[in-house]
């Protein structure tokens, strides 16, 4: 080959950079259409309206069993953002800075920023507030950052509201004014990318379907409340300890739920009409929020951009709508840490590649860096403190040309508790057949170090006869050979597993 051609072909290689539009959604668990049959998150549902996320779906890598690394937006936006998990990060809150608490960590963003894309970012992508500066962590965009403003039907304290046309025309709801940024700033950012003189990274992330359940009307006649069922398991599982337990103090302060008076205590839970209620609420607020991610791949299809532009959509973890009486996140259960993830690549996914494979949510920053063509981030060392670039995950791009690759035998997450002044971790890990967890007493700063001889509680389930995670084996004798395995896995850790 002569030097000219090998020239040209640089050139087209470097024409050929292809954008990133990463879309997220808040609490958003994989009840979506393209996850019908046993990865759905409960069997007790009606047909749901997700005519959007599933479309875009079959033109992905769709990971039907990816795993966060801690059911919490602050952690696990943190740890997916870095590729960096809680125990590095040392964000386990809404409160605390990945840069302030874990180290001056390169993000998803801002490496794309630093190899020449113009990255813009709006809504929720890194937890709002002090967790991330105070302004969703500047280094990580090109052009300052866009919030829409919070919508005057969130502050009126209902847990949830079905906004009818005659107001959401005058008033907007919040994530509506999100997406029309969103197309806007698509608009903006087309042409340069489209001469190929510069490529971009849009990040969009949507409020919804988090509490409070508020969207467009009409997206609550898709689900008739005749339709609207009980989960067939509202009782915490069998042998549970009582460490693994979340009250849902949030969502009962709502002052339609106050009024109930419910505990949250193990073993009780809603009246069945709020439970009803609240089921058909957040499947709307699901429906409403895939119109949205609609309306912004749609802008990029009239574009002319979707053959050059990557797609990612995950949300940020799971969520309990009664199952086991349960509700929200913030445990170490499968409906709080599986939560949905894809990525569309051009030319390599257009057909659609489903795998039923583990994957981590810290695997996204290396795939999406492999996907672009950008150099690969190295593992990150024991210690990373003071690592600025590297990974805690593995790129997923194997799993685009054989799905059936076990990248991962054993995945993990974890969730913090405090018992009394007592803190307490409760790491759990998931193969594909088993869910295991343990309770350790933990040091926080600046040990960040789990005691292992101080348990609070063990949870074993069998997925392959309980994928709902009702019964609790870890305390059977039957068990007790594969619980000592599991155990010894778990302490071991991702690195060794
Ligand atoms: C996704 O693909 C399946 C199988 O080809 C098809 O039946 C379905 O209509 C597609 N869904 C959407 C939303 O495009
Ligand atoms: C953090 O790292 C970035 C480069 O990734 C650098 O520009 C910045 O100055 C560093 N900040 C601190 C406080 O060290
Ligand atoms: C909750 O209910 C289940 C099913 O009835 C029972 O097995 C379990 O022991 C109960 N748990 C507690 C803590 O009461
Ligand atoms: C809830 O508690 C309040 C205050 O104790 C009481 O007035 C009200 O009747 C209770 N409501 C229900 C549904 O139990
Ligand atoms: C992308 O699509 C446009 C319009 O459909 C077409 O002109 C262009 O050649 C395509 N580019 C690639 C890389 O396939
Ligand atoms: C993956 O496994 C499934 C089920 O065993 C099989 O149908 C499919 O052909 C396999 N795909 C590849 C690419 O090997
Ligand atoms: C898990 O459940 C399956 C199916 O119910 C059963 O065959 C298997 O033996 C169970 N595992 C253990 C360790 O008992």
């Amino acid at each position: 080959m002569n030097s000219l051609l090998i020239l040209t072909m640089c050139y087209i290689a470097t024409q050929a950079r292809q954008n990133v539009l990463f879309l997220v959604a808040d609490d958003m668990r994989p009840q979506l259409g393209a996850y019908d049959g046993p990865d759905f998150p409960n069997p007790v549902h009606p047909v749901m309206h997700t005519p959007n996320i599933d479309a875009l779906a079959n033109t992905s890598l769709l990971l039907k069993k990816a795993f966060v690394q801690q059911a919490l937006c602050n952690p696990s936006r943190s740890s997916l953002l870095t590729s960096r998990r809680p125990d590095t990060t040392h964000v386990y809150d809404l409160k605390h800075y990945f840069r302030k608490v874990g180290g001056n960590f390169t993000t998803i963003p801002q490496y794309f920023k630093e190899n020449g894309y113009m990255t813009v970012g709006m809504g929720k992508i890194f937890h709002p507030g002090e967790a991330a500066s105070g302004r969703d962590d500047p280094i990580s965009w090109s052009v300052p950052y866009f919030h829409a403003k919070d919508d005057s039907y969130s502050k009126k304290g209902y847990s949830w509201l079905a906004i009818p046309r005659s107001d959401y025309v005058k008033e907007p709801l919040q994530d509506m004014v999100l997406a029309d940024n969103a197309v806007k700033v698509l608009r903006e950012v087309a042409p340069a990318a489209k001469r190929g003189e510069q490529p971009f990274f849009v990040a969009v992330g949507f409020h919804k379907p988090h509490l409070p359940f508020i969207f467009r009307g009409e997206f609550l006649d898709l689900y008739p409340l005749e339709d609207i069922q009980l989960p067939d398991n509202e009782y915490a599982p069998v042998n549970m300890p009582s460490v693994a337990w979340f009250p849902f103090d949030n969502l009962r302060n709502y002052k339609d739920i106050a009024k109930v008076n419910a505990s949250g205590d193990i073993n009780t839970t809603f009246p069945t009409n709020i439970v009803k209620d609240l089921r058909r609420a957040y499947y709307s607020a699901v429906s409403y929020t895939d119109s949205l991610v609609g309306q912004v791949i749609q802008e990029l299809n009239n574009l002319g951009l979707a053959n050059t532009t990557i797609v990612s959509f995950w949300g940020d973890h799971g969520w309990e709508l009664g199952e086991h009486g349960e509700w929200c996140k913030e445990t170490n259960f499968e409906n709080a840490v599986h939560a949905p993830m894809m990525i569309q690549i051009p030319g390599v996914t257009d057909r659609g590649i489903i795998t039923e494979q583990m994957t981590e949510f810290v695997d996204l920053f290396p795939t999406l860096v492999e996907a672009a063509g950008l150099s690969p981030l190295p593992p990150c060392p024991e210690d990373s403190s003071n690592t600025i670039l590297c990974t805690e995950g593995t790129s997923l791009m194997p799993l685009v040309t054989n799905p059936n690759i076990t990248l991962k035998e054993v995945v993990f997450s974890q969730y913090p508790r405090k018992l009394g002044d007592q803190s307490v971790m409760g790491y759990t890990l998931r193969t594909q057949h088993y869910r295991y967890t343990e309770w350790a007493a933990f040091t926080k700063a600046p040990i960040y170090k789990p005691d292992w001889s101080r348990l609070y509680g063990m949870e074993l389930y069998n997925h392959t006869g309980d994928p709902e995670e009702n019964y609790n084996h870890a305390y059977d004798d039957s068990y007790a050979t594969l619980r000592t395995m599991l155990s010894s896995l778990l302490r071991k850790g991702w690195r060794n597993s």
